[in-house]
């Protein structure tokens, strides 16, 4: 067999290979974070960028490689503050969108029309897509709040760079200083959100900047992939799922009818947290239990404790990242549509490195499918079919 034929026999070995939905599959290197032993971004340990850090450092650990120093965290903030001018013609855009438009829907068209009023949009080197990134990242909060209140009819609450990411985000959305409770709660979910190494969001922006396209296209295609139910948009499922359950001895019967006609229940089961908990579902359950202080959110976490044991002891699912975090969010007194916005705020972050570092080193990602269609055929002219 001559080389061209021995390839196209590995090619064809390794296509038999290939596990639906690319499932346990390396798809390639990354030096931004990893699900090995945990969750780690950078090789800090989730658990203590959560306690220690704060989402503007994490997003900088993201896109540098490095946690800043006081002084470049200084920098890194006022490049932010500068990012929150959104041009005009974008928040018109988002004002004139029909009013039944999704937030990520709505979302996903913003980032996609940002593009156009940044001068270095087609510039793919890296100074160029750092700048770009850092521009997205101040100015995605805005959208999501800008969206949110036009669509209510209340005027827009201007961006405060005294505050942090997580505060100036939640006084845009509400138009109110949050509580410092709140705002390190947000925070922390952020923490949580900002990468995940190869997850599907994250995989489509790297086939997207593969090909030599912008950073902006990359995102927009994120938050496309981001907004499935079976991805970002199980975090606004899961407030509807527990709502429906009326009290924690209704968990049970709940799980049980729900496996029985095989239903996916939102917040459980993940692709690659089979045999332990996500960790971020581990943390930000701890900060709901501190959170909950009226008997209502008291009640719901109750009733998540008896979801969680039921689909234990049901079907071996334990909880993901979103399974709290709707309860958080809530909370926070967000309105559940918010829910995926919230998450795509935070991905840019890693959305974005993973760009920076695919069109670092470069290789066209286009993969080979396993033919199942019919055999080669003749073709009749259309008179004779
Ligand atoms: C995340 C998810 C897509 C991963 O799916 P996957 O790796 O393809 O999981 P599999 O399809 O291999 O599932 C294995 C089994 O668990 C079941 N399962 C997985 N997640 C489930 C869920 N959330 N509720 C009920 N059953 C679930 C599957 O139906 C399958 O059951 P079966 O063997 O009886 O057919 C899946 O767990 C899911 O749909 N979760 C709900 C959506 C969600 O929370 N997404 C956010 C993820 S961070």
């Amino acid at each position: 067999m001559n080389a061209h034929v021995l390839a196209n026999v590995a090619t064809t070995i390794a296509m038999k290979q290939t596990p639906a939905g690319l499932d346990g599959l390396i798809a390639g290197e990354t030096a931004i974070s990893t699900l090995d032993h945990g969750l780690h971004y950078r090789g800090y340990a989730l658990e203590d960028l959560v306690r220690n850090a704060t989402y503007t450092e994490v997003a900088y650990l993201l896109l540098r490689g490095e946690l800043p120093t006081t002084e470049a965290l200084a920098d890194f903030r006022a490049i932010l503050a500068e990012a929150a001018e959104v041009p005009a013609a974008v928040v018109q855009l988002l004002q004139e969108l029909p009013l039944h438009i999704a937030p990520i829907d709505a979302l996903r068209t913003a980032i996609s029309a940002l593009a156009h009023f940044d001068e270095q949009a087609n510039e793919t080197d890296d100074t160029a897509n750092l700048g770009k990134a850092i521009r997205l990242l101040g100015q995605v909060p805005v959208l999501i709040a800008a969206r949110h209140r036009l669509t209510r009819g209340e005027e827009l609450a201007g961006s405060d760079p005294e505050l942090s990411f997580a505060g100036n985000f939640l006084s845009m959305l509400t138009g109110q200083i949050p509580t410092a409770r709140d705002e390190r709660a947000l925070e922390q979910s952020l923490i949580c959100y900002a990468d995940l190494e190869f997850n599907a969001s994250t995989f489509t922006a790297r086939i997207v900047a593969s090909t030599g396209s912008d950073l902006h296209s990359a995102i927009t295609a994120g938050v496309g992939a981001l907004k499935g139910p079976l991805h970002g948009g199980a975090n606004e499922d899961v407030l509807d799922l527990l709502l429906s359950v009326e009290s924690a001895s209704q968990a049970e019967k709940f799980v049980r009818d729900a496996i029985a006609k095989k239903r996916r229940l939102a917040g459980f089961g993940h692709r690659i947290y089979r045999d332990r908990t996500d960790p971020r579902a581990v943390v930000l359950k701890d900060i709901c239990s501190d959170l909950a202080t009226t008997d209502e959110q008291r009640r719901l976490e109750e009733i998540a404790d008896a979801i969680e044991a039921a689909m234990w002891s049901h079907k071996q699912l334990r909880p993901n990242v979103d399974w709290p975090t709707a309860r958080l969010y809530r909370m926070l007194g967000l309105d559940a549509e918010l829910f995926t916005p919230l998450f795509a705020a935070a991905r840019v972050a890693g959305w974005s490195a993973h760009v920076l570092e695919q069109q670092r080193d470069n290789r066209l990602i286009t993969p080979r499918a396993k033919y199942v269609g019919p055999p080669p055929r003749a073709l009749l002219p259309l008179r004779e079919r």
